[in-house]
């Protein structure tokens, strides 16, 4: 009982991880550790496990039974994890720097992977998928959240209002693809049957971003980090300007007149069996 010893110590190191997981990640985690069954003494993966979440809140919710990885290959989101793992006390997780493309793992060695917004938005998710039913045991599961096709419709029809304006129907046709890669929820279940994997659960579920207006949307960093880059590489570089005044214009516009710059983002839970 090595809990009865516990002392909390304050530190720059501590604080330094304390405070952190992004909003978004966090609707989708909480989805994925609400409906997900915790079972002991399981081999787990999370694929796409960034900075730790919701790696860490697993491991530390199934306890030392079980033994969990993370894997990524982004070395500095590594390097943070790792600094959890110091701070937290965690020791039942091991951290892999690597593409899922190709994993570090023997056939039917782990029981469960999860990922939380990370296969979908791969590369080749059906590489990856391919790659997760060679490593899990046969009736081993794999489960991730994702955001769905419908992803904060309200912003896309003031793009494409937006772009009938400027009248330019090759930017409406960038605009319509970017929209599309996210797949529907039968789209996500292709990716599980034509890999493997027989669906034994699904949750829909979505919630709402607000902002105060296109400005405010457009300088927030994680909107620049997630978004903004893709659109504007979709674009001729003289004519951004243009477009985004029009843009941030007409979502100013939209806010005033709904109360705010409300984005819905639906969002889903998909568990699939190794048949
Ligand atoms: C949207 S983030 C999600 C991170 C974390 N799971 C969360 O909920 O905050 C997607 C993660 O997948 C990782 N990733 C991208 N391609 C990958 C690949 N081929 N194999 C494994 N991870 C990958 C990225 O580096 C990133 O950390």
């Amino acid at each position: 009982m090595d809990y009865l010893d516990y002392q909390f110590v304050d530190s720059e190191d501590f604080v330094n991880t304390y405070d952190e997981v992004p909003l978004w990640s966090a609707s989708f985690g909480l989805l994925l550790l609400k409906h997900l069954e915790l079972k002991a003494n399981q081999t787990i993966l999370d694929i796409g496990s960034g900075t730790g979440f919701p790696l860490f809140e697993l491991a530390e919710r199934v306890g030392n039974s079980c033994k969990l990885f993370g894997l990524d290959p982004w070395k500095n989101a590594n390097l943070r994890a790792q600094e959890k793992i110091k701070n937290y006390g965690i020791s039942n997780t091991t951290l892999i720097e690597s593409s899922a493309e190709n994993l570090p793992f023997e056939d039917q060695s782990l029981d469960l992977i999860v990922s939380n917004l990370g296969i979908n938005n791969f590369d080749d998710p059906d590489l990856v998928y391919k790659e997760c039913h060679r490593v899990l045991k046969t009736s081993g599961k794999l489960v991730i959240t994702t955001n769905l096709h419908g992803h904060w419709k309200e912003l896309y029809e003031i793009w494409y209002q937006t772009l009938h304006q400027i009248g330019n129907e090759s930017y409406f046709k960038m605009i319509e693809n970017e929209e599309a890669h996210r797949r529907n929820l039968a789209g996500v279940y292709q990716l599980f049957t034509n890999n493997g994997f027989q669906i034994t659960k699904a949750v829909e579920d979505s919630f709402t971003m607000k902002f105060l207006d296109g400005s405010a949307f457009l300088n927030h960093h994680f909107i620049q980090l997630g978004w903004l880059t893709g659109w504007i590489s979709l674009f001729p570089k003289a004519e951004l300007q243009m477009i985004f005044a029009k843009f941030e214009s007409n979502l100013t516009q939209y806010a005033k007149q709904n109360g705010g710059l409300n984005l819905t983002v639906p969002m889903a839970y998909i568990a699939g069996e190794k048949l």
